[in-house]
């Protein structure tokens, strides 16, 4: 559970809430852990790629020998681990790491393995699957390399102009917005085609973490949304929040919470992305309990 230890306030003081199941998801800690883990026994570990996105926990992992790195040809061959990350990685990268010497730890979050195993097998059965997601996301790349003929659409207008025939099966990228796989489907739905299957792969944690960020940001005064810049579900919690008409702030770090952002604000709200460790979280609850200290 995260939250957001403070000592005792008095009831008059501000309050500061977290949003249920705020912070780092179960996949993503999955991969962290098995990280340290491979860390702790001394190896070099690489991982293609942010392992998660969010600048202060990868500069800390750094700290410890852990490299991102942006192609294999950055590694001397049969150096050290290949940690794949939790939006999984294609078959055929797999095998050139292996090829080239590395170990393989496989840290693909198991709700992302499962689209991966559905998305084959569905082909597998004569499907022509779709894919609701961000053609440009390594969790969608990493699918269509198991499933090469998978045809992915990025939303509802995408969906239109999309040429089906026969079987179909549906599946979607674990984050991707729940709202908008619906109207994707129902999309699909209505096509005179021979069989079509949805497969609503959207991961709970995600749609839980969104609902319980807006709910909150519905009973605030401010939101600050924390997490990485280029993590796409921590901009979709921002963007969540917003949409209730609360002020809302993506920070990174506690540093960028300011005395003006909670000028006059007697209630905050706390959310966090999949890829934010519980230090950040507390850190930016401390920086918050400072600034409405009243000056000595
Ligand atoms: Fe897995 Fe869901 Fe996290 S798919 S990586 S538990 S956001």
């Amino acid at each position: 559970m995260t939250t957001c230890n403070n000592e005792q306030s008095p009831s008059t003081a501000p309050s500061i809430e977290v949003a249920a199941g705020s912070g780092v998801c179960f996949g993503v800690r999955r991969a962290l852990e098995l990280a340290e883990m491979a860390l702790a026994e001394g190896q070099a570990v690489y991982c293609l790629g942010a392992l998660i996105h969010n600048p202060q926990e990868v500069a800390r992992l750094a700290g410890k020998g852990f490299r991102v790195i942006s192609s294999l040809d950055e590694v001397a061959a049969g150096d050290g681990t290949l940690l794949v990350r939790s939006h999984g990685l294609a078959p055929d990268v797999v095998a050139e790491a292996r090829r080239r010497g590395m170990r393989i730890i496989d840290a693909t979050c198991p709700l992302v393995r499962r689209v991966q195993t559905l998305a084959v097998e569905m082909q597998q059965a004569g499907y022509h699957v779709v894919l609701a997601g961000d053609e440009a996301h390594p969790e969608v790349r990493a699918i269509q390399g198991h499933a090469p003929a998978t045809v992915v659409v990025g939303d509802i207008e995408a969906a239109r102009r999309l040429e089906l025939a026969g079987r179909v099966a549906l599946v979607s990228q674990t984050t991707f917005s729940p709202e908008e796989f619906r109207e994707i489907a129902a999309e699909i739905v209505r096509r005179d085609l021979a069989e079509i299957r949805v497969l609503n792969t959207i991961c709970a944690a995600t749609v839980d973490r969104q609902r319980a960020a807006a709910e909150l940001a519905g009973r605030v005064d401010v939101m600050f949304v924390i997490g990485g810049r280029n993590s796409a579900n921590t901009n979709r919690l921002a963007e969540l929040c917003g949409a209730r008409g609360v002020e809302t702030y993506h920070v990174e770090q506690a540093d960028e919470v300011t005395a003006d952002q909670l000028s006059g604000r007697r209630r905050v709200g706390l959310a966090a992305g999949a890829s934010t460790p519980q230090w950040i979280i507390q850190a930016v609850c401390d920086r918050i309990r400072a600034l409405q200290s009243p000056p000595r």
